[in-house]
């Protein structure tokens, strides 16, 4: 059945990308009801939302017509979910503090559906403390998040964490949210989900370290996918510039020795997905102090040691060993062989092989190509987002958790 869907546009130049989100809902068989904010009306017009939507746009709370015909009630009640996209600082706030001085909020405040919001703003405002605990009140009240996303802002100069998730992510995220809740809590309730993410840095001296590329993006959108399937998540983090994903426990570390520290502690849990680019050697004696031209004299030799395999250790046979056990693969080359090869060695359930190539642009972009290699073969998917691959992931995941008996 085609789900119903209420769509409040909110004010930001992010709104343009709202209009392509009604296509991408209507191409997923949605039927799409827009209300837009008074400054949503600066950015986009009724008459584009009407057009995409083929239906009439709802933007005064005062219409009397409308309170008549159809209400801000009913409005909210004929739908199957809301999506608030975007999602600006104001609006968050309000939501937050449940006013209802507008449609929007009325509409927001009256419905007891699933509700998802996709803020965007300044990188600043996203940091605010006041933000920070707007969006804190409302994951405790049961409203899901995605996004947003780092990378350049609209405003010149401007880099941070804002940016509005991708409108076919957030139609994705939609239809799992509905999906999801017709089943009750979420496939991955009551489950939880020990996620490695990002690069470490391996000290030199106080001031250099050792580090690789990678951004984080994939660990991260796994922790969020997880999240929204209903997981207690505690993702354990190298250095990134990307935003805490909402309902997440996120331990921050450095090294890779910290990072096998804050999963053991975490440990007992149901999936393990090592998605960290962890280094694999650390300088066996950083330096105390700044290594000076002057003390070191010739060019200096780094001794190094192996770093732990937190993968392999984690996926050891014994009592903590969690159910499932997922790996990465980042390959230049032989992708498929060296994935194997690596689930072998590590004793990994899943492998997840990626092409990390300079020419693929998976180190740092935002898409990703990977194949699955599990005990019964290897499965390609085609490119997508990394959202797009955490989702199908954690899917699989929790499809096989369902058909699979563990206690932990
Ligand atoms: N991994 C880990 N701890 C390490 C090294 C790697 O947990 N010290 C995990 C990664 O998180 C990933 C998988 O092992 O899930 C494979 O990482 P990758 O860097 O591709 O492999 P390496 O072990 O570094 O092997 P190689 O040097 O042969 O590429």
């Amino acid at each position: 059945m085609a789900q119903r869907v209420l769509l409040i546009i909110g004010g930001g130049i992010a709104a343009y990308k709202s209009l392509d989100l009604i296509r991408r809902l209507r191409e997923r068989a949605c039927e799409v009801r827009v209300v837009l904010t008074r400054a949503a009306q600066e950015f986009v017009t009724p008459l584009s939302a009407g057009a995409l939507s083929n239906d009439r746009v709802f933007t005064d709370l005062f219409d009397l017509d409308d309170e008549r015909e159809i209400g801000h009630i009913r409005l909210s009640r004929d739908a199957d979910m809301v999506i608030v996209a975007p999602a600006t600082a104001d609006l968050l706030a309000k939501m937050a503090t449940g006013q209802a001085g507008d449609l929007a909020t009325a509409v927001l405040l009256a419905t007891d559906k699933p509700v998802l919001v996709a803020p965007a703003m300044n990188p600043r405002m996203w940091d605010h403390p006041a933000t920070r605990r707007n969006v804190r009140q409302l994951v405790s009240d049961g409203v899901h998040f995605i996004g947003p996303k780092a990378g350049e802002m609209a405003e010149r100069g401007e880099a941070g964490v804002g940016r509005m998730a991708e409108a076919s992510d957030i139609a994705d995220a939609a239809l799992q949210l509905v999906g999801g809740r017709s089943e009750g809590p979420g496939p991955l309730a009551g489950r939880h989900v020990i996620v490695t993410s990002g690069p470490t840095h391996e000290p030199i001296d106080p001031v250099r370290y050792i580090a690789n590329r990678s951004s984080g993006k994939q660990g991260h959108a796994i922790a969020a996918a997880a999240a929204e399937l209903g997981a207690r998540v505690t993702l354990v983090s190298g250095p990134v510039a990307l935003a805490d994903p909402v309902g997440v426990d996120v331990i921050k570390v450095e090294t890779a020795a910290q990072m096998m520290e804050a999963v053991r502690s975490a440990l007992p849990a149901d999936i393990a997905i090592c998605a960290a680019a962890v280094a694999d050697w650390h300088v066996v004696e950083a330096a105390g102090q700044k290594m000076k031209k002057s003390n070191v004299g010739a060019a200096p030799t780094l001794a190094l040691a192996e770093n732990v395999d937190i993968l392999q250790t984690v996926a050891r046979r014994g009592p903590r060993r969690p159910g499932l056990v997922i790996g990465f693969a980042a390959e230049t080359e032989n992708v498929i062989e060296h994935g194997q090869r690596k689930r072998k060695d590590k004793g990994a359930d899943w492998i997840v092989a990626n092409d990390v190539s300079p020419s693929s642009g998976t180190f740092g972009g935002d898409r990703n190509t990977v194949h699955l290699i599990t005990a019964d073969g290897v499965t390609s998917w085609p490119p997508d987002s990394k959202d797009g691959v955490a989702r199908l992931l954690i899917g699989q995941a929790a499809d096989w958790l369902s058909h699979h008996r563990i206690d932990v």
